[in-house]
Order: C-alpha cells, then structure tokens, then sequence
C-alpha cells in the first residue's frame, strides 16, 4: 500500500511516468473508461475545494468508478470530535483509496498510518498539496516540452502558498532550474524551503518584491493567493491582499512564450483580460489536474502498467516519540490530543529534529541515545 503525501514521495521517473500516463489518457480516453470498475474513491474534505475536490470525482468516474465522502467537516462525525485517524480506520471498511483535505499540517499523513489503504494528500493547511504540483508538471510539460532549464517566477503569498511549497520542491530535482521569489516581506518563502530546497540542491534564487521588473526574464509565472484564511490578524491581510495584481499592460515586457500560471481560486491577483492572453495557462491546469489525478489514482491502486517497480524503502532513520513537543499550532499533532509526538532526526550530528506530520524543527536539539527510540 503506498501513498502520497509529498511530491518527494514519487521518484522523477516516476513523475515521468504518471506524465506519460496521462498524456496517453488525454489521447485515448475511451482505453481507461472501465479501468476503475469496482473500486470506490473516498473524498474526505475538511476544508473548502472546488478544483480538488471535484477533479478527483471526475477522475474516478472518468475510469469507471465510484465515489463517496464528504465536503465539509460539520457533515462529518469530527464534528462530534472524532479524530482523523479513527475516520482514516473507518472510511477504509468502504473505500478502496482515500483523497483528504485538511485545514492542519499533516492530517492527511495521520490518516495514511491509522487506514489500510491508500492516502492522496489533496492539501494539508499551508504545508503540502502534491496532486496541485502534479497537474503543475504536467502543463510545464505541456506548454514548454521540458522540466529542465526554467526560470520560475513564483509571486503573492509564498508564507503560506502550499502549492509554491510542494512545486519547488518538486522541481529541486531538475537542471538548469532558477527561482525568482516575489512577495512581500511578510509573505516571504519560509527559511526551511529556502535553506533545504533551494541552498541544499543549488538552486539558484533571487528575492524582491518587485514583479513587473523580474517578469522579462521568466519562462513561468506562478501567480498565488494571498491565503486570507491562514492570517491571524485581518489587518495585515488587509493591509497585503492586494499586492500583486497582474494585467495585460504588465505583461508587456515578457517573454512571448511565457506560461501564466495560478493553482487557482483567484481573488483578484490575475485581472480577467489576462485571461484571453495566449499565455494564459491557469484553465489547462484545471483541466490537465484531472487528468494527472486519473493516472494517480491508477498508479496508487496497481492499475497502471508501471516499469518502475514500487520498491519499498526501508527506513533506517531514528524517531523520537514523545520527548519533543511539536510547538507548530497549525500541526495536526497540536490539535488532536490523542496523537503521539513523533520527531524524525533529520540531522543526528546537529541533534536536529523535524516533527513527522508538519515538518517544523523541533525547538531542542535532541540527544537520541537518551530517550526513546522508535522506528517507524
Ligand atoms: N488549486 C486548488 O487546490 O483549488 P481548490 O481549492 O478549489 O481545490
């Protein structure tokens, strides 16, 4: 049983494959129209989609299956207070494969350890949103016939833009890759992206505020939402909301094969004329996501004809569970009582720790032959 919670938890030729795949899809739909037949995809939704949600429905039913779930917590029984991992243990009696939003990081991981089949993280709070990052190397691939040998601009809300977080990291693997930062300073890429992405793969990158003059050297622009929901202080999102707003006349210098792309929902950071720009890509990523999530769910379920065979890694790493507190209020294992404090030591000679669910480095340096030691 295999999920996915990370982009990193796919190898690139992987990616490459789930590409293919839903090249291949998009080509000849009819060869996939009963692939699924019996098999059920569970959406469990605990914050607000459309593209997600409704991309894995048709996904599914696109391949001859059926789906269940829910959209919102409140139709759930969390909102009785059950946890995650009693829902995961639960939806896997009626489910073959689980798709899960979750407003706190990590949920989506707690779910995959507690249920017995696979877990799609469709979005954890500001952490991860892997299937976003798929269907984003998918239109990469479509619109400039490679992966390699991009400038990327990524503009708006990098703090808390999940899916800047998930494709930079996917892109970290490919050459010839430059990053161009655009966002207020409040809003800045967090230090651990730009120290363990960027800095430790060699990539180079640039941080400014300034999006008309940095768009001439760009092959991509990725426009994002400032994320009003993940502010604490309404003023300061107030205060930043509008930014970045791009337009026809700032669009002027680029380059005439720039790719304009954004995850998408767009508030007003993209104005509408830009829409029928040739360079426009933000609805073919709408589309080209339902078909990566097909050949996801293909994949996950031992459906697809795959030459990379699955091989599961054994994990030498040490974890330390219930020594280190995760001090992230926004992690799952700050909310639900119940869970275990669970680090991974992803640096033993420096003694430093990363909680497994949010990835937040513990605030102590951690001697591991003095506490208990788990594996995983
Ligand atoms: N891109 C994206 O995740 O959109 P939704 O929030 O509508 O699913």
């Amino acid at each position: 049983m295999r999920s996915l919670m990370n982009p990193l938890d796919l190898s690139v030729e992987e990616i490459d494959e789930l590409i293919d795949t839903a090249n291949d899809i998009i080509e000849n739909p009819a060869d996939y129209f009963e692939k699924c037949k019996g098999k059920k995809l569970a959406v469990l939704f605990y914050e607000p989609s459309t593209r997600t949600r409704l991309s894995f429905e048709a996904a599914m039913y696109e391949l001859g299956g059926e789906v269940l779930g829910f959209s919102e917590a409140n139709s759930s029984s969390a909102a009785k207070g059950e946890s995650v991992s009693d829902t995961a243990k639960t939806v896997s009696c009626y489910a073959d494969i689980i798709a899960m939003r979750h407003p706190l990081e990590g949920a989506p991981y707690v779910a995959s350890r507690a249920g017995s089949i696979p877990v799609i993280n469709a979005g954890d709070g500001g952490h991860n949103h892997p299937t976003q990052t798929l269907a984003d190397l998918l239109t990469i691939s479509r619109e400039k016939g490679r992966l390699n040998d991009l400038t990327i601009g990524f503009c708006g809300d990098l703090k808390f833009g999940r899916t800047v977080h998930s494709l930079i990291t996917a892109l970290s693997r490919y050459t010839g890759i430059r990053v161009v930062l655009i966002s207020p300073d409040e809003l800045k890429l967090p230090g651990y992206i730009r120290r363990d992405v960027l800095e430790k793969n060699d990539i180079p990158y640039t941080q400014t505020e300034d999006l008309v003059s940095s768009i001439p050297e760009l092959d991509i622009l990725y426009m994002t939402r400032i994320q009003g929901e993940r502010f604490s202080d309404r003023d300061e999102y107030n205060r930043l909301k509008d930014s970045y707003i791009l337009t026809t006349d700032k669009l002027e210098g680029a380059k005439s094969d720039l790719a304009v792309m954004h995850p998408l929902p767009r508030v007003n950071e993209i104005s509408i004329a830009v829409d029928d720009d040739p360079r426009a890509c933000y609805f073919k990523q709408v589309r080209n996501g339902k078909y990566i999530r097909m050949a996801l769910i293909l994949k996950l379920l031992g459906l697809s004809k795959s030459k990379h065979e699955i091989i599961e890694q054994t994990d030498k790493s040490v974890y330390v569970k219930n020594i280190l507190t995760c001090k992230n209020p926004r992690c799952i294992s700050s909310c639900e009582q119940e869970l275990a404090h669970i680090f991974k030591l992803t640096d033993p000679e420096a003694g430093v720790c990363r909680c497994i669910y949010c990835e937040a480095i513990a605030d102590k340096r951690f001697d591991y032959i003095a506490g208990e030691v788990i594996k995983a």
